[in-house]
């Protein structure tokens, strides 16, 4: 399974569908999981049951769809705060989508789907985060300043080359 992780904003959604084309696999994005699971939107579910309930249910949605079999599956920004889904990480090709704060900000401003938009720490959260998206990338991406096609070409580039022998 490859994942792409990263934060709001990254571009996981978007490079991920990109990328699952190009590469002739089934596109996967636990935020959609969530919904369907739940019936409602995420921001339905953090308004009506909390942020908790959400993270329990994205929890156990992302370790469904990390047992499937070979697919591109796009996690939730938040997912990797999880230990368990941490420890289910290992084995997978883990992709990071770094971007620029300030970048991530403009590119979701106002987007009523992301409910932790009107929290008040998200950059305490991104910050928290950092260093655990990196801990679990396999390879890293920027996507600041770059349109989707142009990142996911150069990931398609990175995941053909073949591994070099004893590196
Ligand atoms: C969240 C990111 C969102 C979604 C939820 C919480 C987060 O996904 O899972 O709103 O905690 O960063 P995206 O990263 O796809 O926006």
């Amino acid at each position: 399974m490859i994942v792409l992780i990263g934060f709001m904003g990254a571009g996981k959604t978007t490079v991920g569908r990109l990328l699952a084309q190009q590469l002739g696999l089934c596109f996967l994005d636990s935020d959609q999981a969530v919904e369907q699971q739940a019936g409602m939107t995420v921001a339905e579910l953090f308004s009506s049951a909390g942020e908790p309930a959400f993270r329990e249910l994205e929890q156990r949605v992302v370790a469904e769809l990390l047992a499937r079999p070979a697919a591109l599956l796009a996690l939730g920004g938040g997912a990797v705060e999880s230990p368990s889904t941490r420890r289910r990480l290992a084995g997978h090709l883990v992709v990071y989508l770094v971007v620029d704060y300030s970048e991530a900000q403009l590119r979701v401003a106002g987007d009523a789907g992301r409910p932790l938009l009107l929290a008040g720490d998200l950059r305490e959260r991104h910050d928290r985060r950092l260093h655990l998206y990196a801990r679990l990338a396999s390879l890293t991406v920027t996507t600041t300043g770059r349109p989707p096609h142009d990142v996911a070409g150069e990931l398609l580039g990175q995941l053909r080359r073949p591994p070099v022998p004893g590196a």
